[in-house]
Parts: C-alpha cells; structure tokens; sequence
C-alpha cells in the first residue's frame, strides 16, 4: 500500500517536472523535408560537423523553395535549433543504402554526439543540455520507402518495413542511453498526394526514366505509409509504456495535419492566388534537363497558396504550419 502510493508519488512528480519544463532546444533528424542546408553543405565540399552554422536564404534555399520548418518552429516557440537532417537521408544506410548521406541512426546522431556529448562511450559520459529541456523529434522514411528502395523494388531481398521503423525506435534507444529525454516521432504525410506518387505515369524530374505504372506506385505508396504509420505509432507506445516516468516518447500526426491541410486548403494557404494543393510552384517544364528547372515557376507573391513546392517536397507555407502545430504541441495543445 504504501510502496503503491509511495511509486504513484514520484510518478506524479515526474510528470510534474515535465509538464513544468520549459523547451529551451529542439533537436531534429531526418530528411530534405527538414534539412536547411546541410546535404547543400556537403555537396559543396564543407563537412558539415561540430557547430555547424545553417545557410539561408538567400545564400541557400532548403528543398522546400526557401525556409525549412525549423527555422519557424524555433521563431514561434524561442527555441535554439539543432537541425542535424540531411537531404537525401534515411533512417539508416545499412538497411537502404540510397544516396550515402548521413543517416538519422549513424552520421546525423554522430553529429549530436560532437555538438553535445562530451567523454562518449565512457563512463563519464556528459550531456551538454538538462534532458527536461530539450526534445528530439525524428522525421524520416520518405527516402527509405521511396525511389531505388521500395517503390521501385531496389531494397535488398530481405528487408521489411518493419526493420525501416525498427530503425527509429532504436534511434530513440541511442539517443536516450545518450541522456534524451523527451522526444516525438512525426508520422510519415500521405506521399500519395504528391505529384510523383500520383496516379500520373508521366515522367518527372525526380523519375524521368524508365516508365513507370503511375497507379501501381500511387498504391504502393499509400500502403507504404500507412503500414509504417501504424507500426511507428504501435512501436512509440510501447516504448512510451516502457520508458514511463522516466521518458516521454509521442507521436505527431504529420499525416493528419497534412490531410487536413489538402482538404481544407482556405484555412491553411494564404498566397496571392486561390489555394492549391493538387499542383505545386516549382517548374521543371523538361524533366530530363534539370538546367531547365523554374521555368514556369508560381510568383513570390503566389508561392504560399502551394501545399508543395515541387514534385516531392511540401512547400514554405505547409512548413510554417507544421512549425505552429508543433509549437502547439510543444505547449501542449495540438491535436496532431
Ligand atoms: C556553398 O559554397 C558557397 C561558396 O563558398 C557559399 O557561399 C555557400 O554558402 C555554400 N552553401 C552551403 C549550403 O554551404
Ligand atoms: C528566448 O530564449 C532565450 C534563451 O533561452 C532567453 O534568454 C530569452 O529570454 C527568451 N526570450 C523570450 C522573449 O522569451
Ligand atoms: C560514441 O561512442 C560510441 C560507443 O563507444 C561509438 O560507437 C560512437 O562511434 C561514438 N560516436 C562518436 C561521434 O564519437
Ligand atoms: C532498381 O531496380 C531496377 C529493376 O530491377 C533496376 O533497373 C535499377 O537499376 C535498380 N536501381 C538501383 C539504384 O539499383
Ligand atoms: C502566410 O502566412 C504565414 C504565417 O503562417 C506568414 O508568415 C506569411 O508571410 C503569409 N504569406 C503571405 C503571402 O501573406
Ligand atoms: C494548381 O497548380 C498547377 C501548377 O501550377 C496548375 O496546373 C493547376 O491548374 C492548379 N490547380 C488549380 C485548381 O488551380
């Protein structure tokens, strides 16, 4: 009786601590959907390492056609940044080794551990930030279901989705035996409402050739994302009962914010032209000459009444919503 009350007591107080906690820092892997500059970085010879400072626009411009996410999420919530995605990423490049960059399991947590862990692997192992204070959010597997891995049938013959989110929760492991304590799991959005897993078989920039069967990609796809969706939100639970008052581990609905946002487009667009979420602003009018691309392209003005910038990525406008929700959540009131 007493050692029950006594346990709920402290369970209590931890819950306490967190709800109380400020969010002073907000450290993210993953993908060109996050990444400001780093894959721009490396591509440039610049390695990108300890300390590395983002370039924006308009020295840089993320895939996004401008800002990423977190630059907002940090504007709206006061919070320091620590963007560690990487364009072109994967969870992990062992199991789908696709473009080489960092992969959010081994290079982007390398660069966590140099940036803020000091004496790593040893027992006097130090993290440079009050784990109350700072929350990890993980935001990846558009590359590693994507193209050459297994859309197009490219992934090693015995390789499942279940290892892809198997990949993430042991992220959350690393990064919690590192000293993390707060952390998110954004779901994958609804890559069939792009424009290159459309039911469209017309070529793209990303997929000029070979032909492909637009309307079986568009239904791999959706299973794709909804069967991660449904084994990351059951994995996150489960370590989130495992870690119970020593850990919060959440998901955030990306697929439900951005189905919200392509069937309610007025309320989340604001451009010069009505909203769109069907078509996207960036232009490659011949998609095998990339030289060509941005001829065509929507206007400033109408750039934020576009869901997506281009074929693939979400555009400036869906990332300041993303960041708001997120905000919210961080606060406590999202209801992704
Ligand atoms: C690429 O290199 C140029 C020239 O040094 C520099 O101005 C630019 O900021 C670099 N871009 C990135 C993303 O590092
Ligand atoms: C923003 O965060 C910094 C560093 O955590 C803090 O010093 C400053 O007071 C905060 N500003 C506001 C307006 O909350
Ligand atoms: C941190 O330590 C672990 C365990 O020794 C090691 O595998 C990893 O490579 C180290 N990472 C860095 C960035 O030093
Ligand atoms: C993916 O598979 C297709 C069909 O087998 C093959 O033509 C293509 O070269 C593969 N791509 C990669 C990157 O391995
Ligand atoms: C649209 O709204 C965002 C805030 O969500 C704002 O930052 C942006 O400037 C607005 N865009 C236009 C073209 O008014
Ligand atoms: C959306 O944008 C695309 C590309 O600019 C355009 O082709 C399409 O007609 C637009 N759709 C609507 C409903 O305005």
């Amino acid at each position: 009786m007493f050692a029950l009350s006594c346990l709920c007591y402290l369970l209590a107080l931890a819950s306490r601590a967190r709800a109380k906690a400020t969010t002073k820092a907000v450290v993210l892997f993953g993908d060109s959907y996050t990444d400001q500059s780093r894959q721009h970085s490396i591509a440039n010879g610049t390695y990108p390492g300890k300390d590395y400072q983002e370039v924006f626009p308009p020295a840089d411009t993320a895939a996004d056609g401008g800002v990423q996410w977190p630059w907002y999420l940090g504007l709206y919530g006061n919070y320091t940044i620590w963007n560690y995605a990487t364009g072109g990423a994967v969870c992990s490049n062992v199991l789908t080794p696709l473009n080489g960059e960092p992969d959010v399991i081994g290079g982007q947590t390398d660069w966590f551990i140099q940036d803020h862990v000091s004496n790593n692997g040893t027992k006097h192992q130090k993290l440079d930030m009050d784990p109350e204070e700072f929350v990890v959010i993980i935001y990846v597997g558009t590359n590693d279901v994507g193209l050459n891995s297994f859309v197009t049938d490219n992934q090693s013959a015995t390789l499942s989705l279940a290892d892809l989110a198997e990949c993430q929760f042991q992220t959350l492991r690393n990064l919690y035996a590192l000293g993390a304590r707060r952390f998110i799991v954004n779901s994958m959005t609804p890559l069939q409402l792009t424009r290159l897993y459309s039911t469209d078989s017309a070529p793209t920039i990303y997929y000029p050739s070979p032909p492909h069967d637009g309307v079986a990609w568009n239904k791999r796809i959706f299973n794709f994302v909804h069967t991660m969706n449904t084994l990351l939100k059951n994995g996150v639970a489960a370590l989130s009962q495992e870690w119970k008052g020593s850990a919060t581990v959440e998901m955030f609905d990306t697929y439900a914010l951005f189905e919200d946002m392509h069937n309610n487009p007025t309320q989340w667009f604001n451009g010069s032209i009505p909203a769109n979420v069907t078509g996207h602003c960036h232009q490659c009018p011949d998609p095998t000459d990339f030289t060509q691309c941005g001829i065509g392209d929507c206007t400033l003005a109408e750039r934020d009444s576009y869901m997506y910038w281009d074929e693939l990525h979400p555009s400036e406008q869906t990332g300041r919503n993303l960041a708001r929700q997120m905000w919210e959540k961080l606060t406590g009131s999202s209801k992704y």
